[in-house]
């Protein structure tokens, strides 16, 4: 990859944020701390997107919560990860570690991406207070009515409000 980006580092940091929870934004700001500039990439499939949340809502989300960091964009990309860390100009990938098995994923996808257009990635850690969370067993707490307030921005606990108040009532 370009190795620097008109004098400044670039890192593209993928996920589904489905939704985006308080440890990515932890993620998001260790990486706005060692970068400056960081692209957060919301990747979706483009054929048939399963997420809770449509590709939309989520960006909206993501930029939202990281809007109190300069230097820190929000894209929505669907398809490779390499190709959306190459469409937005980015010489590192960035990768959240928050356990031995978040590690054993990783790698595999870290030496995979790299063997394919030579891209590197930069873990890092979780804050031990957030290591726990997950975006899965977010949607399933909020999804049965229980209070995620603690795992997720503001925006986010109340986008989960709407999206099941109807269950609520049912
Ligand atoms: O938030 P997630 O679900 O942990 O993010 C996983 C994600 C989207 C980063 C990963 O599945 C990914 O990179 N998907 C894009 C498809 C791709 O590049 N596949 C090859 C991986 S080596």
């Amino acid at each position: 990859m370009n190795g620097t980006t008109g004098g400044t580092t670039r890192a593209f940091y993928p996920g589904s944020f489905d939704p985006i929870h308080l440890g990515h934004v932890d993620v998001v700001e260790q990486a706005h701390e060692l970068f400056g500039d960081v692209v957060v990439g919301v990747l979706f499939n483009f054929a048939k997107d399963t997420a809770m949340f449509p590709v939309d809502q989520r960006v909206d989300l993501v930029r939202s919560v990281t809007a109190h960091l300069p230097g820190v964009s929000v894209e929505a990309h669907s398809g490779l990860a390499v190709d959306a860390a190459a469409a937005a100009g980015a010489d590192f990938m960035v990768k959240g570690l928050r356990s031995g098995g978040d590690f054993e994923i990783e790698q595999q996808m870290a030496q995979t991406n790299h063997s394919v257009t030579g891209i590197r990635t930069v873990y890092v850690p979780a804050s031990p207070a957030l290591s726990f969370v997950s975006s899965r067993f977010v949607r399933e707490i909020a999804k049965y009515g229980g209070d995620v307030s603690h795992l997720v921005p503001p925006a986010v606990a109340d986008a989960l409000a709407a999206k099941f108040a109807g269950d609520a009532e049912a």
